[in-house]
């Protein structure tokens, strides 16, 4: 696994595994355990997920050591506010069964995010949490809350693929040594991503495939990812259509 090091020295895996809608709890907890099984050790999810217990439960039943992993989660912002804050830290780390959560971020740029973020900053403090950052954060509100904070967000999570590569919002993030990492890394599969002739192309040249090329070129891009996918095996263009025609 290659890893970035962030800002106050803990080591980030630079390919994770996202579970944002996947809500049955069976089914996200064998997603989880198949990403596992296939060299993931890197998770992210979200308290609006409502599928923090299924990772906690498939990292604890897996039998790969706790300290291998990276678990990332989010505040959502109904819980903003510090006292809310607070207790809604301690709420995922019940979840996700473990005495510490890997990275900790402000899912939204709404509502009282500085109560909650020294919320985060406390127990990072206290050492609950090993690194924190925000999402969703675009220069305006990430420049406010990075020149102000007392603790600089270590990581900004924003929508980044191909078709939207986040060049100046990157630039901005590496003057304050905040990593960016990559949401929808496939484009949610939007905009025919998977059949997209230029990916296609570069994938032949190299013998990889379509979304290999995309993480490729983003980790190279110096992006941390986070692919989802509810599928262990990949699937041919063909059977992506009709996958995408029955979800419509
Ligand atoms: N911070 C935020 O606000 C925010 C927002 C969105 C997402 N995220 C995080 O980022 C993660 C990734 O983003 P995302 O889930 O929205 O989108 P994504 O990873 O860009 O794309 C996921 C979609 O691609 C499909 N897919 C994955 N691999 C495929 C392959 N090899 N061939 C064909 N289809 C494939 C998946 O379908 P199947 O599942 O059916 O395979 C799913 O529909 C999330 O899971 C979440 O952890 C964060």
């Amino acid at each position: 696994m290659e890893y970035v090091l962030l800002n106050n020295g803990v080591k980030m895996p630079v390919l994770g595994f996202g579970v944002f809608q996947i809500p049955d709890l069976a089914e996200c907890e064998r997603s989880v355990l198949d990403a596992i099984d296939v060299g993931y050790r890197a998770i992210d999810t979200a308290q609006s997920y409502m599928n923090e217990e299924a990772v906690g439960s498939a990292i604890s039943k897996c039998g790969v050591a706790r300290n291998e992993f990276f678990i990332t989660t989010k505040m959502w912002i109904n819980n903003y506010g510090y006292e809310k804050a607070v207790k809604s830290i301690n709420n995922s780390l019940t979840k996700l069964k473990t005495d510490y959560i890997d990275l900790f971020l402000l899912h939204q740029p709404f509502n009282d995010t500085y109560g909650a973020y020294r919320a985060l900053e406390e127990a990072y403090k206290q050492g609950k949490v090993k690194a924190i950052g925000v999402s969703n954060f675009y220069p305006d509100r990430f420049v406010d809350i990075a020149s102000f904070a007392e603790i600089k967000p270590q990581v900004n999570q924003i929508e980044t693929h191909v078709f939207q590569q986040q060049k100046k919002a990157h630039e901005v993030l590496k003057k304050y040594g905040t990593q960016i990492e990559a949401w929808a890394p496939f484009a949610e599969g939007k905009n025919e991503f998977f059949t997209n002739t230029v990916l296609r192309e570069i994938g032949a040249k190299y013998g990889k495939s379509i979304a290999q090329i995309a993480l490729r070129f983003l980790i190279q891009s110096g992006v941390v990812v986070i692919p989802k996918t509810t599928h262990k095996k990949p699937v041919t263009a063909m059977k992506f259509q009709i996958r995408r025609k029955k979800k419509v």
